[in-house]
């Protein structure tokens, strides 16, 4: 098959949901249409169960289980499916939207019943601010929720999305009867039957034809007129091209649990999904179909064995092809690098693959060279953009248990940070260390983690911050900067790139440094224009 082919059969997508909406679910039903597994239940729940803060075993196995389904690959009619895992604690919302750079597009599963949920708004803000193509799915359709076009609403109000049904639900919960696939012109009557994957479809592509109350009942038939009726005049037809812009976004129906619903996502899924797309390095923007490779790391993963102290480079192929054995140019260290046995992942096992193509995923055995945004190219120099970092929301200050072993501690903190375990930032005044992280378990892991993997001793002191800010001045020698730096000292610290960040303590102070020194731009991330 050609390298064109290769490039327009592949579909990268993340699935991003609220925890318990059922990503995992849709998931796994996703999984058993491309052949990939052949039950429901295989896919391990990449859950990190909501009890767990101080289970470390816990920890360890569900860091296990997240390296074997980081990437789920399948092939469904003929295209390359790749899924990458995000997952769904909120205290690991750094990693997925470092996964969502790797993406060329989502599938966001919304609870029928609870509607738009905080982490899903959160997700989506990054995906419209990337203009990544978005789906939605809305889930658990056998149960009884809220209105389909209160759901619609609430949608395009709280996540800013500009919504087109593509199909719609002929009742619900106790009375859900089916789906009408707009887009398809067909009905799936709902058996309620989870063991049964195929449900029956029947072809309808005229809803006023009488033929529809010997289907689904008088009364669904004349309530489903109507609500296509009203969805044909409220909302704007699919527009392909304004889906793959970000620009409108198809929802559909179904049970993810049943089903229900999943097939006819998939079938346009791989219709209207973007194949690998342009991305933009700082020097220029990059094709797929470009000759030579180029690629960036988006996940580093620790081994779990001590023994074997190796991490695994999660690898995006942005252009070219990979090639086993094949020198690339690591650019931020300048290096030549040959990789003799990169994984490629296929449903929930990795194998060595000799070639891979734009939109594959590779993971690479590393013994410390990567971090996170790094670029691999042939040769040429190449920085591929845009894995900010957010504020934080906790910090710490870290200090070191055990005087003899300085070096495994620094040497563990700076590869955990590496890995994007949590954040590094060094105070001005003094060289203390501050840890920041999305959430309070991120703590634990670092502390159970320097002790098992390095070897070293650390603990924590409370240093109250209440956001990170990046410093972004006018101009660097005027006047009011330089105050800025005299008066806020106590406060700069530099992150781990250099980059200058004032540790604001209350929503207040932060108001009240914005008004002194408006020349000074405060950003909530680490990357702006
Ligand atoms: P997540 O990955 O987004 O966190 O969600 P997950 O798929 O684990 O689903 C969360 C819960 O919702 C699970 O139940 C799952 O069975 C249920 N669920 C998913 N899809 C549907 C659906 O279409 N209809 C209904 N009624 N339920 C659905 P659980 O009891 O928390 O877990 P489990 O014991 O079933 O694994």
């Amino acid at each position: 098959m050609n390298f064109e082919k290769q490039i327009e059969k592949r579909r990268t997508f993340g699935i991003i949901s609220h925890p318990d909406a059922g990503k995992t679910t849709l998931t796994e039903k996703l999984l058993l249409f491309g052949g990939a597994i052949q039950e429901a239940g295989a896919v391990k729940n990449n859950k990190i169960k909501k009890t767990a803060t101080s289970d470390f075993m816990e920890i360890e196995r569900q860091r296990g289980i997240s390296v074997a389904t980081s990437v789920l690959a399948f092939i469904y009619k003929d295209k390359k499916i790749n899924i990458l895992d995000t997952p769904g604690h909120k205290d690991f919302a750094e990693d997925t939207f470092r996964t969502l750079t790797a993406v060329d597009s989502v599938i966001v599963v919304i609870d029928v019943a609870k509607g738009v949920e905080e982490q899903t708004e959160k997700l989506v803000e990054v995906c419209r601010m990337r203009k990544i193509p978005i789906i939605v799915f809305i889930n658990k359709l056998d149960r009884e929720g809220k209105d389909a076009f209160d759901l619609l609403d609430e949608v395009e109000q709280k996540l800013g999305l500009s919504v087109t049904p593509l199909s719609f639900p002929i009742g619900m919960g106790y009375d859900f009867k089916g789906i009408y696939n707009i887009y398809e012109k067909n009905i799936n009557l709902f058996s309620g039957d989870s063991k049964k994957n195929i449900e029956e479809t029947i072809a309808f592509d005229d809803v006023q034809s009488s033929a529809l109350e010997g289907v689904i009942g008088e009364k669904a038939a004349k309530t489903l007129r109507e609500d296509l009726e009203l969805i044909d005049g409220v909302y704007p037809k699919f527009n392909k091209e304004k889906y793959l812009a970000s620009e409108q976004q198809p929802v559909f129906f179904g049970s993810a649990l049943n089903n229900f619903g999943v097939r006819e996502l998939l079938d346009c899924f791989i219709e209207i999904a973007p194949s690998p797309r342009p991305k933009k390095a700082e020097e220029r923007i990059v094709v797929a179909n470009e000759k030579d490779f180029t690629g960036f790391v988006f996940k580093i993963h620790a081994n779990m064995d001590p023994k074997h102290r190796d991490r695994l480079a999660f690898i995006k192929i942005v252009s070219g092809t990979f090639e086993r054995n094949k020198p690339y140019l690591h650019v931020r260290s300048n290096k030549r690098l040959k990789f003799s046995s990169p994984n490629a992942f296929f449903a929930e096992k990795k194998e060595i693959v000799d070639i891979s193509y734009p939109g594959d995923i590779v993971g690479l055995h590393d013994t410390g060279h990567f971090k996170i945004g790094d670029t691999l190219t042939e040769g040429e120099e190449l920085h591929y953009k845009g894995i900010p970092s957010f504020s934080p929301e906790h910090f710490r200050y870290i200090n070191n248990a055990d005087p003899m072993k300085s070096k495994p501690l620094y040497k563990g903190i700076d590869q955990l940070m590496d890995e994007g375990v949590a954040q590094l930032f060094t105070l001005d005044m003094n060289g203390r260390k501050i840890i920041g992280t999305v959430g309070a378990l991120q703590f634990e892991v670092i502390q159970y983690r320097l002790e098992h993997e390095y070897g070293a001793k650390c603990t924590y002191e409370n240093f109250p911050v209440f956001k990170a800010c990046w410093v972004d001045p006018d101009d660097k020698n005027n006047e009011e900067f330089k105050e800025f730096k005299r008066v806020k000292q106590k406060f700069l610290a530099k992150d781990k790139q250099g980059q200058l960040v004032f540790l604001a303590d209350s929503t207040f102070s932060l108001q009240m440094t914005q008004q002194k020194y408006p020349s000074v731009k405060l950003h909530f991330t680490s990357e702006f224009e």
